[in-house]
């Protein structure tokens, strides 16, 4: 039952009978911040007062009169100003316990409105290994499918590969100049990794030797800038004085920007330059990236050789990514990369240019929008199409499709520029009746607080972070271990240090709201009692030891259920935490949010442990309140079950 649900139902004619858009009210009402005063609040007496015109106390007074609140609330109190504030009937409490209880579902009702969503999420660039920067489309797009799914809305997950790209281009070269066909043959994904590593640090170098000078004329540039406005002296006045201030600062940070990207062209060429081998080869290979975009395109025309090449190249690169996902236990329902919509771009831009919406422009075809300074390219003047060319078209195949009523797109929140001009374009183009929308997350960083990587300043490799977050996990467990009760079989541990450490991993990414960047710690994300899968886990675990050690079998006692009994309060703060599972699930697909949902597991069990703690259940006072605790304890370890389910995050029987 989805107790909030009902109450808002319940005030819902009162707004209306009111003559306010009940919209714009009904999220006022709202779990209650301190539990000293109920279990909801009703917030919006006070800015009804104006709207029509009465205090906000006799608002009140006339909303609890009307909403008929008797079979939900045996406590209903006005305080202050005007809150409401309701406390839920305890017998309506242990009922709504012992249907959830019963239920596979824990007592979550289906969406009344189920939507047809498709998610667009982890969408890698394939010829190149999945690396951290990967991780956060992957976890959070699978998140929202998950809890959309078990809300009953129609969910398609598409993982829009990158396998058209200049990145093919690079290994087509590597391949044609390069290969060791001994080493191929061997291990084709070992050596096409190979490949591409190599043909990127050429191509590194040359792009950073073109690009130094002019980051060392714009460094010098801003150094002078700085010089003059110092040597201009402090203004007097206090305003002027501020002013100042911030342009210096100011153009000190984009000095740093640039320091820093001089630092990184330099380090690219001292790479190569250091190893003679390496720069016999960017020697030879001058040209290189105009090569690559050759080679791209010739396979983009249909190259009989290049196509033939890269259809035997891309299930080797599938096949790194594919072990990465069954680890992740992450799937899709279709991966239609880039390379399904090739020949669908040309229509695309037809189309658009028929309809007068995409005009040439210095030989290129260019969408001009309103509100932004550059248009929008889909065709180059060398007839290349563009990423957001292959999206239009992928909009109008899932439209075609699907026929959705959403579509989510779980993208690094740099891309929000090429978003918003899609969406724009999108919606002149016939598809405004679509919610499209971009759900954008931050940047990993490291505990220095930058992007995160390596000691030796490389990306990190997903595979590695997934080992070594498991390395971790099973540390904790051989610490736990040793002063365990019941210890765990020695070919048990590799397993449950799978669960815990890659759990710890996507809860730690899920955890944080996604629109931040956010800092990736391996020990905080396992601590035992801290923000983490682990702390839930561990907890999950020790109440399925109680049972073992009772000899009492969960499911046994769902076939009886016995009245549910608040003896202490902290069985009651639990009871409502427990029910408001439901409404946390709602919340989590508002803004599309799953960081609602780790907050909530968290909360779910500090509350659960302080109730373990306190409320004894072997040793309880009577007969029916130890069944009751009994209850408790399955239907709160089954809420986290669930819970950690959704984030796509696995529980153990014994850690
Ligand atoms: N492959 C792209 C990248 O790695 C992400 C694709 C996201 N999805 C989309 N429909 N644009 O940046």
């Amino acid at each position: 039952m989805n107790l909030l649900a009902n109450i808002r139902q319940r005030f819902l004619p009162v707004l209306e009978s009111l003559g306010v858009p009940p919209q714009d009210y009904i999220g006022m009402i709202r779990p209650a911040q301190d539990k000293k005063f109920g279990d909801y609040q009703v917030n919006f007496a006070m800015a009804l007062a104006k709207a029509v015109g009465k205090p906000p106390r006799e608002i009140a007074q006339q909303a609890i009169q009307a909403a008929r609140l008797d079979d939900l609330c045996d406590r209903v109190e006005i305080a202050g100003p005007g809150f409401i504030n309701l406390r839920i009937d305890d017998r309506l409490l242990s009922r709504a316990l012992g249907a959830a209880f019963t239920d596979e579902r824990l007592g979550v009702p289906r969406t009344v409105r189920a939507l047809t969503i498709v998610i667009d999420y982890s969408s890698p660039n394939v010829a190149k290994p999945m690396h951290v920067g990967h991780i956060r489309s992957t976890v959070i797009g699978d998140a929202l499918a998950r809890v959309a799914r078990f809300l009953g809305h129609h969910v398609i997950t598409d993982n829009h590969l990158g396998d058209w790209g200049t990145q093919f281009g690079m290994i087509l070269y590597g391949y044609k100049h390069f290969r060791d066909e001994q080493a191929y043959r061997s291990d084709p994904v070992q050596h096409l990794g190979t490949l591409y590593r190599l043909i990127r640090q050429i191509s590194d170098y040359h792009t950073a030797r073109e690009e130094l000078l002019r980051l060392e004329r714009q460094h010098n540039d801003l150094e002078n800038a700085i010089a003059r406005s110092r040597a201009v002296g402090e203004p007097v006045d206090k305003n002027q004085k501020k002013q100042y201030a911030q342009e210096l600062q100011r153009l000190a940070k984009k000095q740093d920007e640039l320091a820093e990207e001089i630092a990184s062209a330099r380090k690219k060429i001292v790479a190569v330059e250091a190893d003679p081998h390496l720069l016999g080869l960017a020697r030879q290979h001058a040209q290189i990236n105009q090569a690559v975009l050759e080679e791209t395109a010739k396979l983009h025309a249909g190259d009989g050789t290049n196509l033939a090449l890269w259809r035997e190249f891309l299930p080797h690169c599938m096949g790194d990514i594919e072990k990465i996902y069954r680890r992740l236990d992450v799937s899709f329902d279709v991966v239609l990369g880039e390379s399904f919509y090739h020949d669908q771009l040309q229509a695309v831009v037809d189309d658009l240019r028929d309809r007068g919406l995409a005009v040439p422009s210095d030989g290129a075809i260019c969408v001009f929008l309103d509100g932004f300074d550059a248009p929008m390219l889909i065709q180059k003047s060398d007839g290349a199409f563009l990423y957001a060319t292959t999206d239009l078209a992928t909009i109008k195949y899932r439209v075609a499709t699907w026929n959705p009523d959403v579509i989510l797109y779980v993208v690094d929140h740099r891309q929000h520029e090429h978003f918003d001009k899609l969406f724009a374009t999108a919606a002149r183009w016939g598809y405004a009746g679509v919610d499209l929308r971009h759900i954008a997350f931050g940047t990993v960083l490291g505990e220095d607080g930058r992007p995160f990587k390596t000691r030796s300043g490389d990306t990190v490799g997903l595979a590695e972070l997934l080992d070594e977050a498991e390395r971790k996990a099973k540390a904790v467990l051989l610490d736990l271990q040793r002063d365990a009760r019941d210890g765990i079989a020695a070919d048990r541990i590799d397993r449950i240090a799978s669960v815990v450490g890659i759990g710890a991993l996507k809860f730690a990414d899920l955890s944080q709201n996604r629109s931040s960047d956010y800092t990736f710690s391996y020990d905080k994300m396992l601590e035992l009692k801290g923000f983490t899968a682990t702390y839930s886990q561990y907890l999950y675990a020790r109440v399925q030891g109680i049972f073992r050690r009772a000899q009492l079998d969960p499911e046994a006692i769902r076939s009886q259920v016995q009245p549910f009994v608040f003896a202490h309060p902290l069985e009651r703060e639990l009871a409502i935490m427990i029910l408001q599972f439901s409404e946390t699930l709602d919340e989590v697909l508002v803004d599309y949010r799953p960081n609602l949902l780790a907050q909530y597991l968290f909360q779910l069990t500090q509350t659960f442990f302080k109730f373990y703690v306190q409320c004894p259940v072997l040793e309880a006072e009577t007969k029916e309140l130890q069944a009751s605790r009994f209850q408790m304890c399955d239907l709160a370890a089954r809420t986290i079950k669930v819970g950690l389910g959704l984030l796509g995050i696995g529980v153990v029987d014994q850690m």
